[in-house]
């Protein structure tokens, strides 16, 4: 998909050269044009939020000219989410328009960047295997206008709204494209961008060499070649040392453990936490944000086969802890076991992981929140306000003592999978937390919120959720 360029104007809205512009309107408020004043008065505009209304008007230099009335809701409640909704219903209505040059009136101060995400996260889609697709047309150019408008702001929304369409691609293309090496692919071209960024990767040799037992275990049933694919961001020396850490398995079957047949389609999506990391550093790197990132992803996919890793078998993990693999299907928590293990070796002092971790999790939760886990209340509330910026909205769960007592191993340290699934998503997060360390860490259970998420501005598909609150972390990490 070509890219939507993005641009700001602060002089007066109306005199925009797009073809299309579009003017906000706030419950119980009016337009100042008398023309377009009578379609609210008729009540064919209207102020409630998703809902558009088309109208022409002279443009300045002659001709027509197209302009969207764009309900907003109450002046209150308008906020960023507001503007991403907004956005989203204009979009989709210039795109059956044909508009080829959107310009937005800036309605309120700091809506640029709700107005431009809510925009570029609308149009992207997923197409490219489709012979017929629509290759003709299509928006080219955004603009937000009026006085105060922020050029830093509609860029740093940009930036993220684009690597968030490129996580959601990641995403999208299937396994047998999509493979940890095309991931590992993808990690080269970031760090061949940006002098800020260099690139490590292990093959199956190395991470079995490295002692990552537990993610050499996964990987040995696959003839797919794994990756930890690592990437180092140095920004500057501003706030604590991040450590992105993302689950990427490229096709989870549940390998021994086999899953059912009926979705098990969607587990191309099983790789949704790496993605997010991966573009979320490449975003970082783009903005230059003053921080240091380790981003680590271990790539894999999950297979059954006679090589393949067998329910009972014990392995060790590179931290030292042994663990009996009981369901070769929570493979998960044991690749990021290894990953984590890594980053708290390469000194990190905050760990973020992301991942489609359990089943459990979109029971409990749905699409509406990921499931958060903490060991740190401080980096927990830092994590979720960032979560919360974004509308990538986290929930807290808890871990206990009690919980913690599942994960027991009968034979080893620990056991992957507890008997009965008891506070499987909880039971998940305490596994986790036996290879961070003391290091603050939160970790968010994306398996809900990945695709199906259903807001307005990505609908069902793959949502490259968490890639907004990763950059939002960056930023305030390097602004605290
Ligand atoms: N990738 C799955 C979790 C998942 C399931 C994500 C459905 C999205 C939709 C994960 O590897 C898994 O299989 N988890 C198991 C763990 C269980 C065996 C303890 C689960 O949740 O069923
Ligand atoms: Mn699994
Ligand atoms: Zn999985």
């Amino acid at each position: 998909m070509p890219e939507i360029a993005v641009s700001v104007r602060p002089g007066p809205p109306e005199e925009t050269a797009a073809d299309t512009r579009v003017l906000g309107l706030f419950d119980g408020e009016h337009l100042p044009e008398p023309e377009l004043r009578k379609l609210v008065e008729l009540g064919e505009a209207k102020s409630e939020l998703r809902k558009v209304a088309v109208a022409h008007e002279q443009a300045p230099g002659g001709g027509q000219r197209r302009v969207l009335i764009a309900g907003l809701g109450k002046r209150e409640s308008f906020d960023g989410e507001a503007a991403r909704v907004a956005a989203a219903s204009v979009a989709a209505r210039a795109k059956e328009l044909g508009a080829i040059s959107l310009s937005w009136a800036l309605p309120d101060d700091g809506a640029e960047v709700g107005l431009v995400e809510g925009t570029l996260l609308k149009l992207y889609s997923f197409d490219r295997f489709k012979s017929k697709r629509n290759q003709d047309g299509g928006l080219e150019a955004l603009e937000i206008a009026g006085p105060g408008v922020s050029e830093e702001a509609a860029n740093g929304a940009r930036v993220a709204a684009s690597a968030v369409n490129r996580a959601r691609e990641l995403q999208n293309l299937p396994s047998n494209v999509a493979d940890p090496l095309f991931l590992a692919g993808r990690a080269e071209e970031i760090a061949a961008t940006h002098e800020t960024v260099e690139l490590e990767l292990f093959d199956r040799e190395a991470i079995v060499q490295r002692g990552m037992g537990a993610f050499a275990a996964v990987a040995q049933g696959t003839h797919a070649e794994p990756r930890l694919i690592v990437l180092r961001y140095s920004g500057g020396t501003r706030g604590p040392h991040l450590g992105f850490v993302g689950k990427a398995v490229t096709f989870d079957t549940g390998g021994i453990s086999l899953k059912p047949g009926g979705k098990m389609a969607e587990m191309k999506f099983d790789m949704s936490g790496g993605a997010a990391v991966l573009e979320s550093l490449d975003a970082i790197a783009t903005l230059g944000l003053p921080v240091t990132v380790t981003a680590i992803v271990p790539a894999t996919e999950n297979m059954p086969s006679g090589h393949a890793v067998k329910p009972g078998d014990i392995v060790t993990a590179l931290n030292g802890k042994t663990i009996e693999i009981n369901n070769t299907d929570a493979e998960g928590r044991l690749i990021l076991a290894d990953a984590l293990s890594y980053a708290v070796e390469q000194g990190v002092e905050r760990i973020v992981d992301l991942a489609t971790l359990t089943g459990a999790i979109i029971v409990a939760l749905g699409s509406t929140h990921a499931g958060l886990f903490a060991n740190d209340d401080d980096w927990f509330a830092e994590v979720e306000a960032a979560g919360a910026a974004t509308g990538e909205l986290g929930w807290r769960l808890p871990l206990h003592d009690e919980t913690a007592k599942l994960i027991e191993g009968t034979y080893a340290d620990l056991n992957n999978a507890p008997e009965g699934r008891k506070a499987s998503s909880i039971t998940a997060a305490h596994f986790l937390s036996n290879f961070v360390g003391d290091v603050p860490w939160v970790h968010m259970d994306i398996a809900g919120t990945a695709w199906e998420l259903g807001r307005p501005y990505v609908g069902k598909g793959a949502s490259g959720f968490g890639v907004r609150t990763l950059i939002e972390l960056a930023r305030r990490t390097a602004d605290s």
